[in-house]
């Protein structure tokens, strides 16, 4: 088996669209003309959801010319989110040929396939001409690539000479690996996490200049905080992509973060970033 395979299968899964749509029915939404906002809770799968793409979005410039990249776009979330707040293009890629097949038909159901587009392909290698786009994010992708270097030089590829690049993800902090199974990977055998120092250097060797780096424990652990006040009351937390793609680990890889951040295994960060002009 491939690492690549072991990361699909980490994620794919054949019921992926029912298992949204009775999701949205029992949230009392037509899963035929549901809202971005309803679908919100489940097609943002990183870190405290909408919550983080739009912190992300808030401290960014985007024109409605901008033409971006999604770096592992997942269930396509925060491409659409893009999309509808810029009013600009997004063209995502994504490793797992489920994602973008569900990505695509919500995109479709949002009517907004005129401007968003999703790629089955590998950050690694990625089918797009250089100096394509004007700016790109990755959100919770970069703990499945172990060849970090070669994702920021052909990240820097594709990118235009001045453009912008946003990664939020969890790197490692002080002592052990977190415990598995988290949302990201069932065993540490296809987590690779890394550290603040090692992930800046290899930024700036692939030639970015570093921008701002956000670390977002606190809000991590107030958002998880009141997701579990929202279980108590009996109510569905804000947050539900884990649940949705990975219902029979999704409490215990919640739990093994939440400990993670908590104990400063796991460091929660958006790193800000430019291509030189
Ligand atoms: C935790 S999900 C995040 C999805 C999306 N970024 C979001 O925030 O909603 C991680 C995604 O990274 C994708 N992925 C992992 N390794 C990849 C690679 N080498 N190239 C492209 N996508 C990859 C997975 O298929 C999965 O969709």
């Amino acid at each position: 088996m491939t690492p690549e395979h072991d990361i699909t299968s980490h994620y794919a899964r054949d019921d992926l669209l029912e298992r949204l749509r009775a999701s949205l029915v029992e949230d009392g939404i037509d899963p035929d003309h549901p809202t971005i906002e309803a679908l919100a809770h489940y097609d943002h799968f990183h870190g405290r959801g909408l919550e983080a793409t739009t912190e992300i979005a808030d401290r960014l410039e985007v024109a409605p010319a901008d033409h971006l990249l999604d770096i592992g776009s997942g269930l396509g979330g925060p491409a659409r989110f893009f999309a509808r707040r810029f009013g600009c293009r997004v063209t995502g890629i994504d490793l797992t040929e489920a994602f973008c097949e569900v990505a695509r038909r919500l995109t479709r159901t949002l009517a907004l396939d005129d401007r968003v587009d999703f790629v089955h392909g590998n950050a690694l290698d990625m089918p797009f001409a250089a100096a394509r786009y004007d700016g790109a994010y990755s959100m919770n992708v970069s703990m499945n690539i172990k060849d970090k270097d070669r994702l920021y030089r052909e990240v820097a590829r594709v990118l235009k000479p001045g453009a912008w690049l946003v990664f939020s993800e969890l790197l490692r902090g002080a002592g052990a690996e977190p415990d598995y199974p988290t949302p990201w990977a069932r065993s540490a055998e296809t987590s690779f996490l890394s550290t603040l120092e090692d992930t800046h250097r290899a930024l700036q060797a692939a030639g970015f200049e570093l921008t701002e780096t956000r670390v977002t424990r606190e809000e991590n652990l107030a958002f998880g905080a009141r997701s579990r006040a929202a279980v108590e009351r009996g109510e569905k937390p804000p947050h539900r992509a884990v649940q949705l793609v990975h219902p029979e680990i999704a409490r215990v890889a919640a739990a093994n973060t939440a400990r993670g951040v908590a104990d400063g295994r796991l460091i929660p960060v958006e790193l800000f970033a430019r291509k030189p002009r």
